[in-house]
């Protein structure tokens, strides 16, 4: 089982959620995998766990482009390197086999866990930074 920790917060409410909602999904996939239901675990990552995937990065992205965050792009490539990650994932539960999954699943999940810890935490900290000047500015015009 992986787990979410107070280090994978960007404190952007929205994109936490998110996070740990795909962690739950990943975990929830690894279980039926493991319990032998091999179609549960198969209709749970192909149905639930790629749509929102697709759905996360999409809103991630829009909402870098909202703050204006400058390293927008380079952010947009990493995400399809993940994008590819996951889907390699599908055979290995086709399959069913569930020692291979859980293997897969551990390396994706150093790879994610360090995507959200480094650079999803980056946006936070910029968005932290938007807001303050948009206070600033805000009492100069009073
Ligand atoms: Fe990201
Ligand atoms: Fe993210």
């Amino acid at each position: 089982m992986i787990k979410f920790d107070n280090n994978l917060l960007t404190h952007v409410e929205e994109m936490d959620k998110q996070h740990m909602k795909f962690v739950e999904l990943l975990n929830n996939t690894y279980k039926f995998l493991r319990e032998g239901k091999k179609d549960e675990a198969l209709e749970l990552f192909e149905r639930d766990l790629l749509a929102y995937m697709e759905h996360h990065l999409s809103e991630e992205e829009k909402f870098m482009e909202k703050i204006g965050y400058p390293e927008l792009e380079q952010h947009r490539k990493v995400h399809e390197l993940f994008r590819r990650e996951v889907y390699n994932l599908a055979p290995l539960i086709e399959k069913g086999d569930s020692k291979a999954f859980r293997e897969a699943l551990s390396f994706a999940w150093g790879w994610l866990y360090s995507h959200i810890a480094k650079t999803d935490k980056k946006y936070g900290i910029y968005a932290k930074e938007v807001e303050i000047d948009l206070k600033k500015k805000d009492l100069a015009a009073v």
